[in-house]
């Protein structure tokens, strides 16, 4: 019976792949064609527009003389409404497979209706939609990272940094005096980031004072602003700045230095994503260390989704948690590695 079903399952197989490839033996006439349509949220976030180079690269490599790809990337700048537009355009356009990272990561469902009544199956990638949504359809998949360990590295290397480096506790009271810059509330990576951060850091013996925190949506003039306000309140008792990502350290940082601060009444930075510019801060020693959030891993994993996808084949080569989910690990960057990452 079951042996039955799996003949029937590869005769299909052939027969919908006939004109391209015949069972067995592959053909070198006509190359297969898609059309990836990629959405994203916001292309003016610096994470976002670096990972969306690396999707195109990604896809780009994975080109052949059997396998052409045309990428589209559309900007919802910010707007549900937008992006809903935009990937119903795509579908119209013929795109065989949509890449989308949501505006709003509650509020998939009339993206996922698109795609289903047009059986154009969808990678979720970087805002994950919650666990429900992802059963609305089985051609939903995601591909992100871990948000608790992003969290408990960047504890890790601010805890590390403390041992290492006494006079961090600038006014020698035994505790850190930190304040959070923190990104878009809502967002999963958010909350779990300053959350797993200051656990770890509490876990590794670190006493800890909580000044205040901002909220700057990922964005690097809004956490400078944010930064000037907290240092208004607080002056120079501010030790450690812990931001949820990169853009928001650096935007902290242009806080002191808008306000002309020596070097000696800075406090330490910490970011996550290890962004061109974020590299280059660890680099200069402006920043103690960054979380790598591997984009091109994700980009790769993106794209050979993709191929597989609308090809048919390679589908039993890529490996899932709880079938539809990708995640690619974080990674520690300081000044001691920050050479590897550079060159990446
Ligand atoms: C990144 C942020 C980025 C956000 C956008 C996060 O994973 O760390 O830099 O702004 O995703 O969704
Ligand atoms: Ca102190």
């Amino acid at each position: 019976m079951r042996n039955k079903k799996v003949l029937a399952a590869g005769l299909a197989f052939c027969i919908s792949l006939q004109g391209t490839v015949s069972c067995g033996q592959e053909e070198e006439t006509e190359a297969v064609r898609v059309q990836v349509g990629v959405a994203c949220y916001d292309q003016n976030d610096i994470f976002i527009s670096e990972l969306l180079e690396c999707i195109e690269e990604e896809i780009g490599l994975l080109e052949e003389d059997s396998f052409q790809a045309a990428v589209t990337v559309r900007d919802g700048g910010g707007s549900q409404k937008i992006q809903n537009d935009q990937v119903e355009e795509l579908i119209d356009a013929g795109c065989d497979v949509l890449c989308v990272n949501l505006v709003d990561r509650a509020d998939p469902s009339e993206i996922i209706d698109l795609a289903r009544e047009n059986e154009v199956p969808i990678i979720f990638f970087n805002r994950e939609p919650v666990a429900e949504d992802m059963l609305q359809w089985e051609k939903l998949y995601y591909v992100g990272a871990d948000a608790k360990q992003s969290g408990v590295m960047q504890g890790e290397l601010a805890a590390d940094a403390v041992k290492e480096n006494p006079q961090i506790d600038r006014n020698k009271d035994g505790k850190i005096q930190y304040v959070v810059l923190e990104g878009e509330p809502g967002h999963q990576d958010a909350i779990i980031r300053t959350e797993n951060a200051v656990e770890t850091l509490r876990n590794q013996g670190v006493e800890l004072e909580k000044l205040s925190y901002g909220i700057a949506n990922w964005n690097r003039a809004q956490a400078e602003n944010r930064m000037l306000q907290m240092i208004g309140q607080h002056q120079n008792q501010i030790e450690m700045v812990l931001a949820n990502n990169d853009a928001m350290a650096l935007g902290a940082l242009d806080a002191y230095k808008k306000l002309n601060r020596t070097e000696s009444a800075l406090p330490v930075f910490f970011g996550i994503d290890g962004t061109k510019e974020g590299l280059g801060a660890i680099q200069e020693k402006k920043m103690a260390g960054t979380v790598y959030n591997d984009k091109e891993g994700q980009a790769k994993a993106i794209a050979k989704l993709a191929k597989a996808l609308v090809t048919g084949r390679g589908m039993e080569n890529i490996e899932f948690e709880n079938e539809k989910y990708i995640y690619l690990p974080y990674a520690k960057v300081t000044i001691d590695n920050v050479e590897e990452y550079i060159e990446k």
